[in-house]
């Protein structure tokens, strides 16, 4: 296993849309394997194989329950309610901004065998789900955003809450 570098800032590679997976091979179970150690390293929920530079349809959720899920070629099948949250990308370090995303999504996705399988996920599963898949399609969350805060803004926007209360 080995730490891939993820790629940050303005790299077209984010932009672009992903091949589904094909081949259930060695290269995809080392591709996930770096990927879980990346995501680990980077204290990250979520992350798709374009942010380390690999156009494949394969991304990696941390759910409710703390457990990675691997997800080759998902889909999400449904989708239910509303939230507005704040988002975050490990390939836009250092900045946040609100989005809205459904409550609940269900998700279809293969494992790294071929084997389709079902799992869902509310609040910030739902979030997450949905922002690792739009990554498939070359789209990042800032595209959702009306403004980008840094972690300073947030911080003065929590104590002028605070404030007000
Ligand atoms: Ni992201």
């Amino acid at each position: 296993m080995a730490i891939r570098t993820i790629i940050t800032g303005d790299d077209p590679v984010l932009n672009k849309a992903c091949h589904p997976v094909t081949k259930f091979d060695g290269k995809l179970a080392d591709l996930l394997d770096d990927m879980r150690e990346t995501l680990t390293q980077a204290n990250g929920v979520g992350l798709a194989a374009p942010q380390v530079g690999i156009l494949r349809r394969v991304v990696l959720v941390v759910n409710g329950e703390g457990e990675m899920l691997e997800l080759v070629n998902p889909e999400i099948l449904a989708q239910k309610g509303e939230q507005d949250g704040l988002e975050g990308c490990l390939s836009v370090p250092g900045m946040w901004g609100y989005v809205k995303r459904p409550e609940w999504v269900r998700v279809k996705a293969q494992d790294r065998n071929g084997n389709w399988f079902e799992t869902e996920g509310t609040g910030l599963t739902a979030r997450c789900f949905c922002h690792e898949l739009a990554h498939l399609d070359g789209h990042l969350y800032t595209e959702l955003c009306e403004k980008l805060y840094t972690s300073e803004e947030l911080d003065q926007m929590m104590e002028e809450q605070e404030a007000d209360r």
